[in-house]
């Protein structure tokens, strides 16, 4: 896989900071592929509420570097002026966006890295940087992990089916639903994909079907009301999808639409996968209904992409996020092993 979606430029070699963020801007895709060089934490909160960076595992990763761009913001040798600086970035980062838990994960790491810290303020910026690319590169290696089982799912000549992104650019690398068809292609297997597009930010289209054509993968872009008549039409074998949040009952939070994707798989026979990283587990939670989901602002219906679509002054509900109860799931596919129902991923 060619693309780095985000990565930590160290400004000398031998040290990891100070340094700076370089990420995909996702918003100019598919028009064209530019990266952004990040050296505020105001630069990255912006980055993940304006979905700059997005996909539940992308947003951990850049929230972690954000929280080292502000701990080496102006040099000190006050070990505790840094801790505080930690502290503060990571509540102001936490207020980005709300559903991924990978965010709150991340932070939290980060945390504890300084609250547990004996050393100098500069040497607690380079280990809060070494924290933040460890986050960056255990995300790629549980993302291959997942491909690897994801791939015992599949048959050769296998169409899947996806919803949003949950590609290369959503994670550090690989991605997760996308990473058995990734991992596939690899050991000479033809699979190809339907992707939604995704309304309203179209994600399945700007990014899914870019990023498949990057990897030469066969793709094909459909509205996501044609879902139902590919399925009826036989077109569909799997569904796959990723997470944002899975509650410890299994219940799943991804893109708004995800939870209709598999109730018409039920329907028509398909089974219906989910594939996410434990960082996106929150065992706290026993059930879906605890999830937060985010409501993003009605102009990104009415006004998506600059063009006015309805008229002014409509009531518009626009849940970013929907929760797919646990009993519409085939199977959960992390970077342990497949889990399949009665799901208790609390219990190991
Ligand atoms: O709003 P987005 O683009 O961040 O939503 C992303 C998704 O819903 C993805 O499917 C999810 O984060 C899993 S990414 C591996």
């Amino acid at each position: 896989m060619k693309l780095k979606t985000i990565e930590w430029i160290a400004d000398t070699n031998n040290r990891l900071a100070p340094g700076r963020v370089r990420s995909i801007d996702q918003t100019a895709l598919p028009v064209k592929l530019t990266y952004i060089d990040t050296r505020s934490v105001d630069d990255i909160w912006n980055a993940i509420k304006e979905l700059k960076v997005r996909g539940a595992p992308a947003i951990g990763v850049a929230a972690a570097m954000g929280v080292v761009l502000a701990a080496q913001e102006r040099s000190t040798d006050d070990v505790d002026r840094v801790c505080r600086r930690v502290h503060k970035a990571c509540e102001y980062l936490a207020s980005s966006r709300p559903t991924a838990v990978n965010l709150f994960r991340a932070l939290d790491r980060m945390k504890t890295v300084a609250e547990l810290f004996e050393g100098s303020a500069p040497d607690l910026v380079e280990r809060l940087a070494c924290e933040a690319v460890a986050i960056c590169e255990e995300d790629a290696a549980q993302c291959e992990a997942i491909g690897e089982h994801g791939l015992m799912l599949l048959k050769d000549s296998d169409t899947v089916l996806t919803h949003c992104n949950a590609g290369s650019l959503a994670t550090a690398r690989y991605g997760t639903a996308l990473a058995p068809v990734y991992k596939a292609r690899e050991k000479g297997m033809k699979i190809s994909v339907y992707a939604d597009e995704t309304r309203p930010l179209l994600q399945g289209s700007r990014l899914t079907a870019w990023e498949l054509m990057q990897e030469g993968i066969e793709v094909t872009l459909i509205c996501d009301s044609v879902a139902a008549e590919v399925m009826k039409e036989g077109k569909i074998d799997l569904v796959m999808v990723g997470a944002d949040r899975i509650a410890a009952n299994g219940d799943a939070a991804n893109k708004i639409g995800t939870y209709g994707l598999a109730v018409l798989a039920k329907h028509h026979g398909i089974p219906f996968y989910i594939l996410a990283p434990t960082t996106s587990f929150d065992l706290s939670i026993s059930s879906g209904d605890e999830i937060p989901i985010e409501e993003r602002a009605a102009e990104e219906v009415v006004h998506g992409f600059g063009k006015q679509t309805a008229p002014d002054g409509v009531a518009v509900y626009t849940p970013a996020f929907d929760v797919t109860p646990a009993e519409l799931i085939t199977a959960i596919v992390c970077e342990k092993g497949v889990f399949r129902p009665p799901f208790a991923l609390g219990d190991g």
